[in-house]
């Protein structure tokens, strides 16, 4: 149980790789905070957690609404005591041509993508400085903040920016032994991927499921990532194991982008 007594903050938690992280977070010891858009799918991450003799709670957060994100912040807070570790992982992310890419699309992804995760890191920092016993905060990033993508401008220019602001964060929290790390996942099997296949689907003229097929297919590793690859190297990166890593991106995408 490498994360006995810690308490941890989950954004998006209710789905996908933010449940699969609660879960093993749940799993590893600690009291999880999930947090997402709609009540009814938070709590029953959280009842899940429950069932198997986890501690959790599920609660509404907006990361793009600061005052959501302090309530957030101080439930977890007042729910467990203590404040250890953040995952910024709500995220978005729309498939667009580069020339329909519209003021609206760019300002919904960098709202989510950035600027709550902004937000939501600064709430918890200040709860983390305050404490004095450090922290981890651990940001999704994206194989798409490595590179360009044709179909993907604002997304993949979001998941860059998570990279940059990770990088930033992490040296301004270092003197306060808070550990600021992102992870860049490939293709994961969640429901974020069964609307952006549908999105590829449209574009490219392909049958529904032949985008992923073929991006599957690519994979060095033969197949496609699941939301519990990703869980558990957040789970290393939130234990006392990565004390002496940070300002680092992984990449989790069995192999699919080198650096
Ligand atoms: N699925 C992939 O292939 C993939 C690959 C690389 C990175 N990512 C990133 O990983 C993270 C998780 O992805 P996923 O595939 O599990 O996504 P998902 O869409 O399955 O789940 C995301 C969760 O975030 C929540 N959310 C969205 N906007 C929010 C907001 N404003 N405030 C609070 N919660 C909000 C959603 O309600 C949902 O529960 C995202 O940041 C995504 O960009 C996904």
């Amino acid at each position: 149980m490498r994360l006995s007594g810690k308490v941890a903050v989950v954004t998006g938690g209710a789905q996908g790789m933010g449940r699969a992280i609660a879960l093993r977070f749940a799993q590893e010891g600690a009291s999880v905070l999930i947090a997402d858009l709609g009540l009814e799918a938070a709590q029953q991450t959280a009842s899940e957690i429950a069932a198997s003799g986890g501690r959790a709670v599920g609660m509404v957060a907006d990361v793009r609404d600061q005052e959501q994100v302090r309530a957030m912040i101080d439930a977890a807070v007042a729910q467990y005591g203590g404040l250890d570790i953040l995952v910024n992982n709500a995220g978005v992310g729309r498939i667009l041509p580069f020339l329909e890419t519209t003021e609206k699309d760019w300002d919904f992804m960098f709202d989510v993508n950035c600027k709550g995760l902004l937000w939501c890191s600064q709430a918890a920092a200040r709860v983390m400085i305050e404490q004095g016993r450090g922290g981890k905060i651990i940001n999704l990033a994206s194989q798409a903040g490595r590179r360009g993508e044709a179909l993907a401008l604002a997304y993949c220019a979001s998941k860059a920016c998570v990279i940059s602001v990770t990088q930033s964060t992490a040296l301004a929290l270092a003197p306060h032994k808070i550990n600021v790390n992102a992870l860049a996942p490939g293709i994961v099997d969640t429901p974020f991927w069964i609307e952006v296949d549908k999105q590829f689907a449209k574009l490219l003229d392909l049958p529904v499921g032949e985008p992923k097929r073929r991006f599957t297919a690519e994979i060095p590793l033969g197949r496609i990532e699941q939301p519990e690859d990703v869980a558990g190297v957040a789970a290393f990166l939130a234990s006392s194991d990565a004390d002496y890593i940070t300002q680092q991106c992984y990449n989790v995408d069995g192999g699919n982008w080198p650096s």
